[in-house]
């Protein structure tokens, strides 16, 4: 098997934060692996590391058989990367934009040309290509992010969090453009809070949280491993929801997790409801819901971390210290431009 992205025991500390703690990951080439994890997680991190813009101080990384650390100008070579803040500039226009980055990576002018045509096409974006970027929504920013990550004709790519802070439909659009990437056979590394978003894109998963492997294997695997139903229960007085819980985590085990006012509960054992409604019903708490339902990707990350993954706000992304620009800032949620053709003609996702 050959492995397009690897890790080993990844590791990066800033001071006393372990962000990254041990990290082992398989990329097979021409698949998609999701690194997903709540904001924190470590994520970017991995990315900087595989992307060689950051040093590991601990284990190692591979994209395409070279060491990130010792052969960077090789894996440089193999790579694209879109980050989780728009690279391109602002007060360019599109084809500016993925004009100089042809340049940047030493393409001859007229071959530079050429693909900054194709790629504003297959993106969609002909129609703006000579329009300032900062005119553009954020969905079609996006776009152009993706278009320039491919300038250079990377075999991997590195998206960190591509769809973060778009609107539904505009995730629809930077999906279908990722499902045409990955049908080429494109190695990609997606990282995500969303679990949809693994779930629909992703051969494979890798759950991280704290700097460390949580859980990995494919969604499917991913939804057995929770027991494939999850118990949710809803007590009726809100003062009940720490005795529920206790009272629950002592049937169901550790995985309980509070949700908002109810307990989730993974399911293992069919004798598992009618024991917890004795409990509860012995304890006097009285119940307002409670299901029994197979559970989704949501869940089997709540059962997995305790939390649910959430998705970034404003505030958390202004404390990612790992982005040098302060300036750079995730693009408006709810932004779809009432100009961008693509997003008119496209059938709603
Ligand atoms: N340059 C940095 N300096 C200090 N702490 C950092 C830096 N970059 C990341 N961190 C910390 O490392 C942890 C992982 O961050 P990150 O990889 O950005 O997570 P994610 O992308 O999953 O949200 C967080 O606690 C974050 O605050
Ligand atoms: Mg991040």
């Amino acid at each position: 098997m050959t492995y397009a992205i690897r890790a080993e025991g990844l590791a990066k500390r800033f001071k006393e934060t372990r962000a990254l703690d041990g990290v082992d990951l398989e990329v097979p080439a021409g698949t998609v692996l999701g690194l997903l994890g709540p904001n924190g997680a470590g994520k970017t991190t991995a990315v900087r590391i595989f992307a060689t813009l950051l040093r590991p101080d601990g284990g190692r990384a591979e994209v395409g058989g070279y060491d990130v650390v010792r052969d960077a100008g090789r894996v440089r070579s193999l790579i694209g990367l879109t980050g989780q803040y728009a690279a391109v500039d602002e007060n360019m226009t599109g084809t500016e934009n993925l004009l100089m980055i042809g340049r940047l990576l030493g393409m001859p002018r007229g071959a530079a040309r050429a693909r900054s045509t194709e790629l504003l096409d297959r993106f969609h974006l002909a129609y703006a290509a000579g329009r300032a970027v900062k005119t553009y929504s954020g969905g079609m920013r996006r776009r152009l992010d993706l278009a320039a990550s491919l300038v250079g004709r990377p075999q991997v790519l590195f998206l960190d969090e591509p769809t973060t802070g778009l609107d539904p439909h505009s995730r629809g659009e930077v999906w279908d453009m990722l499902r045409g990437l990955v049908a080429e056979g494109m190695t990609t590394l997606l990282t995500t809070q969303y679990l949809d978003e693994a779930d629909r894109l992703a051969d494979s998963i890798v759950v991280i949280d704290n700097g460390r492997v949580i859980a990995d294997g494919t969604p499917d695997e991913l939804k057995a491993q929770v027991g494939g139903q999850v118990l949710y229960l809803q007590p009726v007085r809100a003062a009940d929801l720490a005795a529920a819980h206790a009272l629950v985590a002592e049937e169901a085990g550790p995985q309980t997790a509070t949700e908002g006012d109810g307990i989730l509960a993974p399911v293992n054992d069919p004798a598992l409801m009618p024991r917890v409604v004795r409990r509860l019903d012995q304890a006097g708490i009285a119940v307002g819901e409670l299901t029994l339902r197979r559970s989704s990707l949501d869940e089997v990350f709540i059962a997995l971390t305790g939390h649910r993954a959430e998705p970034q706000t404003a505030a958390a992304a202004g404390g990612e210290t790992a982005d040098p620009d302060p300036a750079a800032a995730p693009a408006p949620a709810g932004d779809t431009d009432p100009d961008d053709r693509y997003a008119q003609t496209r059938s709603p996702s």
